[in-house]
């Protein structure tokens, strides 16, 4: 896979990248990372790629054309599956989409800053507009490194234990089960029985039932929701 990232701030979203797992994925070439600093692209040699929106209001915004000329080269070398827009105004990222967008060959994101992009942008170009919760960060550049490390780490091959992504919450819609490590009883604190019986079915069974109880308490909306970004 690659994932090319266009940013007004290549150096805030690189770290991220240069560490853990991401990084293995990236050493060991199962996914190609490119930013692109916006500012290349700049209307003139001050750098400008933003302006006072019509109408009147606080904030800038970036412009068009800065953004076409960045898209545009790069279209000109291989196609897309997706130009997805970090956005808090759009659709709420989840596992569903996580999971489709890890099976895609190459992929743009775009993240806004200030008041965002110019409505043309997303018009014109983009595919896809995520947004990673219901808050406004300062720019989409951690927004955009959430959604990488959300589906870098669903490319198979990425996680050692190739189950674990499969237990992860959210995989069945259900949040993941307690769990529980030595010692296993921690100043009268006990591991439920379960875990140490070895009997792997009732095992199974009772995180299933776990999952559920917790499900249920914490994120019942989960239990009802078709969840797939359209
Ligand atoms: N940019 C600013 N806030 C954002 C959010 N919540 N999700 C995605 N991009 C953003």
């Amino acid at each position: 896979m690659r994932i090319d990232i266009i940013t007004v701030s290549p150096e805030l979203i690189k770290s991220p990248f240069e560490h853990s797992i991401i990084k293995r994925a990236i050493d060991k070439n199962f996914v190609e990372i490119h930013f692109h600093d916006l500012r290349k692209y700049a209307l003139n040699k001050y750098g400008k790629i933003d302006d006072y929106q019509f109408g009147g209001g606080a904030g800038m915004v970036l412009m068009i054309e800065p953004i076409d000329k960045c898209i545009s080269a790069l279209l000109t070398q291989r196609e897309y599956d997706e130009i997805i827009y970090m956005t808090p105004d759009a659709k709420m990222l989840n596992q569903q989409t996580a999971n489709n967008l890890s099976t895609l060959k190459n992929i743009i994101i775009l993240t806004g800053h200030y008041k965002g992009v110019d409505q043309r942008v997303r018009d014109r170009f983009i595919t896809k507009e995520i947004s990673i919760g219901d808050y406004v960060l300062s720019g989409g550049e951690l927004a955009a490194a959430v959604l990488s490390d959300a589906v870098i780490r669903l490319i198979p091959g990425v996680l050692g234990d190739e189950t674990s992504a499969l237990t992860d919450s959210f995989q069945d819609n259900l949040l993941a089960p307690p769990v529980y490590t030595r010692p296993a009883e921690y100043k009268g604190m006990k591991t439920p029985g379960i875990l140490l019986s070895g009997n792997f079915p009732e095992i199974d069974q009772w995180r299933h039932e776990e999952a559920i109880k917790r499900t249920q308490s914490i994120r019942p909306d989960l239990l009802k929701n078709d969840k797939e970004l359209k």
